[in-house]
């Protein structure tokens, strides 16, 4: 059975309603990251970090997994031998069934603690408290990472990358390392497709890979049904 791989980014849950990061009203054109989204910026100032994660979190809880998202989750039904990674915090691929969900920078649904980066807890309901702490004893914080943090399941996404028969890439614009590497761990004849209405950043894969210009929730589809019939 074909090892099929996919890599999502926000660009698959924008139909979902939820913005990106790098288009022109995307997040990081209303937030500074440095606010928001660093190591730094939790030890200087971190109610103001939880409460930009309760916000996205407050739109994560009333989003809805789109077309695309269910798409991939019946090819997971389909060929159990694909694997899901994301850039994303939000559960849409979970909600839409898919399951092993490989999340490199966090979940939105979780906190976690402040001294072990793999120590996590659910939060029910969109806001987390500041001031709350971990069964360790330490400050509970968003269970995200922050830029300049470690990526600690990005080995293991780089195992499952390097056995792909096939990448399928949605919805990122492969700005953000080490995620955006990924595509380097594929096998060199591995056929990879993209799904992406805008141009990501290809480098040397630009003339090797099927771009298919379209949004998410028009390209994944057909995209699945061709990948389950073949
Ligand atoms: N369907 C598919 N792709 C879309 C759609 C859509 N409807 N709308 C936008 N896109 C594409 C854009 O063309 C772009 O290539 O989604 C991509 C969004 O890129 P970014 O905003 O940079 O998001 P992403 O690549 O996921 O960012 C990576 O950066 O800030 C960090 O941790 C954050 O995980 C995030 C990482």
């Amino acid at each position: 059975m074909k090892n099929i791989v996919v890599l999502t980014g926000a660009g698959i849950s924008a139909e979902s309603g939820l913005g990106t990061f790098r288009d022109s009203d995307g997040l990081w054109e209303k937030y500074r990251i440095e606010d928001v989204c660093t190591h730094e910026a939790w030890e200087r100032n971190p109610q103001l970090c939880v409460d930009f994660y309760n916000a996205r979190r407050r739109d994560v809880l009333a989003a809805q997994p789109n077309a695309a998202h269910l798409a991939l989750a019946k090819l997971q039904q389909a060929v159990p031998s694909t694997t899901i990674i994301t850039q994303n915090i939000d559960d849409l691929h979970e909600r839409a069934g898919s399951t092993g969900v490989v999340h490199l920078h966090g979940e939105i649904t979780k906190l976690r603690s402040s001294i072990d980066e793999l120590a996590t807890v659910d939060l029910d309901g969109w806001e987390q408290h500041y001031g709350d702490r971990h069964p360790d004893g330490s400050l509970l914080r968003p269970y995200i990472v922050f830029f300049n943090e470690g990526v600690p399941y990005f080995s293991h996404a780089c195992a499952i990358a390097s056995k792909a028969d096939i990448l399928v890439i949605v919805g990122t614009s492969l700005n953000v390392y080490p995620a955006a590497s990924l595509i380097e761990y594929a096998p060199e004849n591995c056929p990879v497709y993209l799904v992406d209405p805008g141009t990501p950043n290809l480098g040397r894969w630009r003339n090797r890979i099927t771009h298919i210009q379209s949004k998410a929730t028009e390209g994944v589809p057909p995209l699945v049904e061709q990948l389950i019939a073949d």
